[in-house]
């Protein structure tokens, strides 16, 4: 990447002031809603001069740190159901019937990761409901296993997105902090990842052909990535794996 020495950096800034620009964009997202409030009128005098330079995003408005924050203070698993219904930071939740927080066992050995409520979870406000859902009790029933008995059940994002769209880094990110003190409360043995948003939340890489079935650790757990029943249900050829990988999940709970 080129590097830029400081008087071309100031130059360039300054010729942005120039234009009118007058916010600093930061990495998180900034909620404009609760801005607008506070925005001046349209003919009010403007409350600095053009050439001055742009505030730097004031800490308050990082709703990361504010995500941290609330899931910190949750202690218990309700709680911080809660905590995530009350946080106002991300958009999913403007366009979400139901906040989706967990299903299965509280205190089970093992959790799984999915990715995002679909059409059915988000009416229900329950994961793993619709198809996808149906065949992950399927699969768990042929391993002997049950959502009620043998696992709980989260997303990485509890809110639905959008026709289904993958959810964004950005939104990955803002409530990650929520996933790990959902994580850290329930306390598992293990964590199951399946798809690769979870591993993209959680292990901060994709490629879940490569990574599923294979163990690694991360959240302090040992972890296995598997294929997310919704793509078995697009890729039946690769059930298979997912057997495999079954087993195997099996084999380390009961051992
Ligand atoms: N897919 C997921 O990853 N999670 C759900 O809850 C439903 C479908």
């Amino acid at each position: 990447m080129q590097t830029l020495d400081r008087h071309t950096l100031t130059a360039m800034l300054e010729w942005q002031i120039e234009l009118g620009a007058t916010e600093a964009i930061g990495d998180a997202p900034v909620d404009r809603y609760t801005l607008a409030a506070s925005a001046p009128k349209p003919n009010a005098k403007p409350l600095s001069e053009p050439k001055s330079a742009p505030a730097p995003m004031a800490l308050a408005e990082d709703p990361v740190a504010i995500a941290k924050d609330m899931a910190a203070q949750a202690e218990t698993l309700e709680a911080l159901r809660a905590q995530m219904g009350a946080f106002e930071h991300c958009e999913l939740k403007k366009g979400a019937r139901n906040l989706v927080f967990s299903d299965g066992r509280a205190g089970a050995r093992v959790m799984i990761i999915g990715e995002a409520p679909g059409r059915d979870e988000d009416r229900e406000g329950r994961p793993f409901v619709g198809r996808a859902g149906q065949l992950l009790d399927r699969m768990l029933a042929a391993a002997d296993m049950s959502r009620d008995r043998d696992v709980y059940i989260t997303n990485v994002l509890p809110w639905r997105p959008p026709q289904n769209r993958d959810p964004k880094p950005e939104e990955i990110g803002m409530l990650k902090p929520f996933l790990e003190r959902h994580v850290a409360l329930a306390a598992p043995d293990i964590l199951v990842l399946m798809g690769n948003i979870s591993c993209q939340a959680v292990l901060g890489k994709r490629g879940i052909t490569r990574l599923r079935g294979n163990w690694v650790e991360a959240l302090g757990k040992p972890v296995l990535p598997m294929f997310h029943p919704a793509y078995l249900l697009r890729n039946p050829a690769a059930k298979r794996d997912a057997w495999a990988d079954l087993l195997e999940l099996k084999v380390r709970v009961t051992t």
